[in-house]
This record gives structure tokens, C-alpha cells and sequence, in this order.
């Protein structure tokens, strides 16, 4: 993850949330700042409802939603690519739309055209690994940026969430990637849970051996459908921490390896990982996303902490499904249809200026202003210290529990999980 130059934007954020957590300015002020600075920078693509597993942790119930033609992707990634410099396919698993390579191939054309012009622009593709062996010989003909394929610990581990044989079909497939030749493209994204710390250790201990160098390790974030006591207690990340730095300083070749702390669902982990001098505020860098990151060396291997201090739904993310402009991924927890309504348009017919322009207007105010309402009940929650944590998940829960999916028992239980964390 290279170091870039920073933008204005980006230098001027972090104080301007210094000031609203110092309380030197309001939540309304915080976002007219944001509003008026915005800038969209990366596009997740949903091809499809449709997977061929069934994960435990999954957080993507929604069954809904119609199966866009490709001519229709077509046009809104042409669309896209002025304003965009990532785009990413994801799910549900996005290797089961049947016109998955031809979508690749238009990214490549626009990276190629991009190349010449000097202009930056990458794409990825998120997958369980199930259908790599179908695809493999396609894949290693395109210029794509990353292929992620999700293992969420070796052997059983990764079992226990998506099935029994999975890990071993997947491992397989991967093994056929790199002979192929795409190890250097491949990241293994990990969901961390609470006991499946040391698998994700092993997992990376034994990759490492065969090639495979790039690691993103996601925190498990609840929902009302899922189990949330999944979700790594603090003393378990600190632990996970303690020991990769161990490993890492003994893997041969050079590793990079991201842990992602997401706000605002994960803000409670950051003041652990401060406290605790894993992460000095000091040291932090800003990637080409905009993330803020840290880094930390290890023999010839790089530990990245990736995180931000406010949720980037909807002023640097675009979630687009069934050609529905959303925030980001968190509609997709609630059953059926129902994400709909937290779309701000039509992505096939309408211009992506006018879609953000809406984005940034009500959407926007309601993610920031859940931040006050938290605030009353959780004031003394250290999610707070450094971090936003109100935001679109909340307002997702919100209209859940409006809608009578959950308990109100259940949705308290979410928000202290999420903002007091797990001892
Ligand atoms: C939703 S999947 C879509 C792509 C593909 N089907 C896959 O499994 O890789 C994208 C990533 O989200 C992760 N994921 C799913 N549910 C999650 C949750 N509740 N918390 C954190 N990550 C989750 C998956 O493990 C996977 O790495
Ligand atoms: S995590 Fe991916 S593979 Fe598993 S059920 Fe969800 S979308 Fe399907």
C-alpha cells in the first residue's frame, strides 16, 4: 500500500474531527465541511444476489433485487470511470454472473485507456474461491489489480463459518492461481471472529510458504441475523496482534498484511490499539483511498492497521446494486427488497453528478447526525475517543427495528456490543 501525496481534503479532515471531538465545533458544521470538500473516490459493484454457500457470519441476507444485463453494467461503469479510481466486484459471489469476464474485460480496456492518459485507476473482484478453477485461465489474462479470495482460517476454521470441504476446494483453486502465475494479485481477505484467531495465524504462516504475500484481516461486524457474539472481544484482537508480529518477523519472504478496523461499526477497537501503543496517532499515514493507515515494519514483512474516524458511506463509497445507488454495503443486511430504500437513484439512467449531489445531501445529514443521538446514551464509551461511530449501520438498524424485523432487545444489544465492545 504506497505512501501518496495527501489532498487538501485529507489534511484538513483530521483536524476538523479533532475540533468536533474536542467539541470546538458541531456535527452540523463537521458535515457542511465534508459536504462541501466530498470527493468519491472508490465504486463496490453487487452482479448478482446469488452464492453458492451459505456463511454463518454472513451479513448479506438480502435475497432481492434484479440481475442487471451486462449491457446495463456497460454503461454505468463507463459512467463511473470519470469520477471513481477503484472499482471493486463483490458480491454476492460475483463469479456466478454469467457475464462476469466480459464486466473484467471492460475494466481492463478503461485501465489501458487510463495508463496512456496518466491517470490512475485499479480494479479488484472479491470471491469465495469455489469457481477460481472455471475462471483461472481468463483471470491470468486480465490486468486486474487484486483478486481476493476469502479463507477465514486454515482447516477447519474456515469450515465451521462456510462449510464442510470448503477450505479444501478453496485451497485447491488457489493453488492453481498460482501456478497460473497471479500469486503476486492474490489478497486473502479474513474475517476475524472470536476462535478463529490462531486458524487466521496458521492460515498466514502456511500461505506465505507457497507465494501468497497479501493479507486483509476485516474485525466481524454484527447484525441482527447473525450471531454477534462472533465478534472479536478486544482482548482477542490485542492478543492477534501480539502474535502476527511474531510470525511476521519470521516469514521468509516480505508479507503485507492490512488489519482493517471499519468505523463506524469497529471504532471501539482504535483506543485499545492506541492505549496499548500498538498504533501511535503520530504515524498515521493517509493510503489512495483515504483511509488512514499505519504502518509497521517486521523483517522484510509490513503490518498495516487500516482505519478511518468517520463512516465513508456515501461521500467516498458507492455501493451499486441492481443499478441502485447506495452508501455502502450495510442495506444489505436487512431481508428482501428493503435495501431500496435507502437508494438515492438509478445508476443506468441517471447521471452520476445528480446521484452524488443527492447522496451528499439527506442521506449524508442522517449518517452524521445519528452521531449526537449515540452520544446521550454512550457518552462514556471509549468508541467515542478517537473515532465517529454514528453512522449509516445505525441508521440501517434503526429502520430495521422501525419496521418490527427485531427486537428492540436485539438492537440494544448491537449498539453495546458495538460501542462498548467486548472485554
Ligand atoms: C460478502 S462477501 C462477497 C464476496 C464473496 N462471496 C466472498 O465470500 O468472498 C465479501 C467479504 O465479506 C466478508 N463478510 C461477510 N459477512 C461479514 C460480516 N458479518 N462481517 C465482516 N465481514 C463479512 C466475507 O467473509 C467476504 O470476505
Ligand atoms: S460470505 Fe460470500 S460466500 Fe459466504 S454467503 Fe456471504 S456472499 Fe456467499
Amino acid at each position: 500500500m504506497p505512501k501518496t501525496n495527501q489532498t487538501m481534503f485529507e489534511i484538513d479532515l483530521l483536524p476538523k474531527i479533532r475540533q468536533y471531538l474536542n467539541n470546538q465545533i458541531t456535527w452540523k458544521q463537521l458535515y457542511e465541511f465534508i459536504r462541501q470538500n466530498a470527493e468519491l473516490r472508490v465504486a463496490e459493484l453487487d452482479l448478482t444476489n446469488r452464492c453458492n454457500l451459505g456463511c454463518k457470519h454472513c451479513f448479506y441476507t438480502a435475497e432481492g433485487g434484479e440481475e442487471l444485463p451486462f449491457e446495463d453494467w456497460r454503461k454505468i461503469i463507463r459512467k463511473l470511470e470519470k469520477h471513481v479510481s477503484i472499482i471493486s466486484v463483490v458480491g454476492k459471489e460475483p463469479l456466478l454472473y454469467k457475464d462476469v469476464i466480459k464486466v473484467l474485460k471492460v475494466f481492463d480496456r478503461i485501465k489501458k485507456q487510463k495508463k496512456d492518459e496518466k491517470k490512475q485507476f485499479g480494479y479488484t473482484m472479491v470471491t469465495n474461491g469455489l469457481l477460481l478453477d472455471v475462471y483461472i485461465d481468463e483471470l491470468a489474462k486480465l490486468d486486474i489489480d487484486f483478486l481476493d479470495v476469502s479463507l477465514d482460517g486454515w482447516g477447519e476454521a474456515h469450515d465451521k463459518l462456510r462449510g464442510k470441504g470448503v477450505f479444501k476446494r478453496v485451497l485447491n483453486n488457489l493453488m492453481l492461481a498460482v501456478d497460473a502465475g497471479l500469486a503476486d494479485k492474490i489478497f486473502i481477505d479474513s474475517t476475524l471472529i472470536e476462535d478463529n484467531s490462531q486458524a487466521i495465524l496458521k492460515l498466514v504462516k502456511e500461505l506465505s510458504k507457497r507465494e501468497i504475500k497479501n493479507f486483509s484481516i476485516a474485525m466481524y461486524f454484527p447484525t441482527p441475523f447473525t450471531d454477534m457474539f462472533l465478534m472479536p472481544s478486544i482482548s482477542t484482537l490485542l492478543k492477534f496482534v501480539k502474535n502476527l508480529r511474531k510470525i511476521l518477523k519470521s516469514i521468509k519472504i516480505s508479507a503485507q498484511i492490512s488489519i482493517d478496523i471499519r468505523p463506524p461499526i469497529h471504532c471501539v477497537y482504535l483506543p485499545y490499539l492506541i492505549d496499548n501503543k500498538i498504533i501511535k496517532v503520530n504515524d498515521i499515514w493517509i493510503d489512495e483511498l483515504g483511509n488512514f493507515f499505519v504502518e509497521k515494519r517486521y523483517a522484510s514483512s509490513a503490518l498495516f492497521f487500516r482505519f478511518s474516524f468517520i463512516d465513508p458511506a456515501y461521500w467516498q463509497y458507492v455501493r451499486i446494486k441492481s443499478g441502485e445507488w447506495l452508501g455502502s454495503c450495510e442495506p444489505l443486511i436487512l431481508p428482501g427488497t428493503l435495501w431500496k430504500q435507502f437508494s438515492v437513484g438509478n445508476a443506468v439512467d441517471e447521471p452520476i453528478e445528480e446521484l452524488y449531489k443527492k447522496a451528499l445531501d439527506k442521506p449524508l445529514q442522517n449518517v452524521i447526525k445519528i452521531i449526537d443521538e449515540l452520544k446521550k446514551t454512550y457518552s462514556k464509551s471509549k468508541a467515542f475517543k478517537y473515532c465517529l461511530p454514528g453512522g449509516f449501520y445505525y441508521q440501517v438498524l434503526r429502520k430495521g427495528l422501525q419496521l418490527g424485523l427485531f427486537s428492540k432487545q436485539v438492537y440494544d444489544k448491537i449498539l453495546k456490543i458495538t460501542l462498548e465492545g467486548r472485554k
